[in-house]
């Protein structure tokens, strides 16, 4: 049954990615200069994320291996992540765990890209056995935890009982030899669960946001009689999440990822704080409709783009953008008012 999710996930993520969603990113507007005095050579997109240096501030997110045929799919994700320096986190490695003889179907992507930046991917609610195993199939620079709570309940087959997972994730924390990653997958984040992982040393968070692939259409699809559709909009939007993530900056990493379209969103992503950018039904598509080649040089146009847009701004490092200026608008103006969070400062930066 696992492995039919898998494809099942796999096919509707596709579709999910192109029907309407609430578009967050379309809210926040960069205050134009006319004088930015740099040139675009002197831009740089290399960035640091929890102590690893990235050459590529895009990361390919996590999304497959645990059926036979989706060897392929990681074979060639691990090409693009390789020729492009994108770091690139394989799915949920429970399939595997359960069954060795999956575990090739992620272990490919150690064999592709022997020196890459590969992350490991459990459940947050999973064994510290099952997190160490899953960190050696692949040789892993990180551990990603996943959190994904609503598709699970959406799930008929899905797991119902989430007491003690704060434990675990903790316990995990300090049983593995390398950074763990929390992350959501879609239905974003906000302060009071900043504030709970901070609070078990968490450094490293990827919001997951609302906006892009959306597991509770997804698990509704698969659902007979559909009968879960109200809930599809459920959860923070990717910039919602960040704007919530700006006081835990200082000591938490956060990766902006979920509906991420474009080198625009990616550097507005910079701009609200983010350290990387994840990207998956993404790449998943340009694979998908156009191939390696095409997608490896796709991602390097995007290196390319994001400079542009840098120099547009006149931060030429990646970790400048935060002090980009930027006016909040719409829905995510009326959250943060909601939220007693302060918006007005991103417009007011030089
Ligand atoms: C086909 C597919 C499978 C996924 N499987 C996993 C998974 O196994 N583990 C996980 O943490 N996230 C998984 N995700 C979630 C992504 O990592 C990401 O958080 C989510 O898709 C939002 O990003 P996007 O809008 O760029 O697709 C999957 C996404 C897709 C599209």
């Amino acid at each position: 049954m696992r492995e039919q999710r898998k494809l099942d996930h796999l096919n509707l993520a596709l579709q999910s990615n192109k029907s309407e969603r609430y578009l967050s990113f379309d809210e926040l507007h960069f205050i134009h200069r006319s004088l930015p005095e740099m040139d675009v050579q002197e831009c740089n997109v290399n960035v640091n994320l929890g102590g690893l240096n990235l050459t590529s501030p895009l990361i390919i997110n996590a999304m497959t291996g645990g059926a036979f045929s989706t060897e392929q799919i990681n074979h060639d994700l691990a090409v693009i992540a390789k020729e492009t320096g994108m770091a690139l986190a394989v799915g949920s490695q429970k399939a595997a765990l359960r069954n060795h003889k999956l575990i090739r179907t992620y272990e490919v992507v150690r064999k592709v890209n022997p020196k890459g930046i590969i992350f490991a991917n459990v459940s947050a609610d999973s064994t510290v056995e099952d997190a160490l195993e899953a960190i050696e199939m692949v040789q892993a620079d990180m551990l990603q935890l996943h959190l994904n709570i609503p598709q699970e309940l959406v799930m008929p087959e899905g797991d119902r009982h989430f007491k003690g997972m704060i434990e675990k994730i903790h316990h995990i924390k300090e049983k593995v030899p390398v950074s763990v990653i929390v992350k959501e997958v879609g239905f974003g984040m906000c302060k009071e669960t900043y504030e709970t992982l901070k609070g078990i040393g968490i450094h490293i968070i990827d919001v997951g946001g609302k906006g892009g692939t959306n597991f509770a259409w997804i698990e509704n699809q698969r659902r007979e009689g559909k009968d879960f559709d109200f809930i599809n909009e459920w959860g923070q939007s990717t910039v919602v999440s960040l704007i919530e993530s700006a006081k835990y900056q200082t000591e938490i990493d956060f990766i902006s990822s979920g509906g991420i379209r474009n080198p625009l969103d990616m550097v507005k992503s910079f701009a609200l704080g983010a350290k990387a950018i994840g990207l998956a039904s993404p790449v998943l598509s340009l694979l998908k409709e156009q191939g390696v080649e095409k997608a490896i040089h796709r991602i390097q146009n995007w290196h390319e783009q994001i400079k542009l847009i840098m120099t547009m701004l006149g931060k030429p490092r990646v970790e400048k953008l935060v002090n980009a200026s930027l006016v909040v608008t719409g829905t995510t103006k009326e959250w943060c008012e909601c939220r007693n969070i302060e918006y007005k400062s991103y417009a007011k930066r030089m």
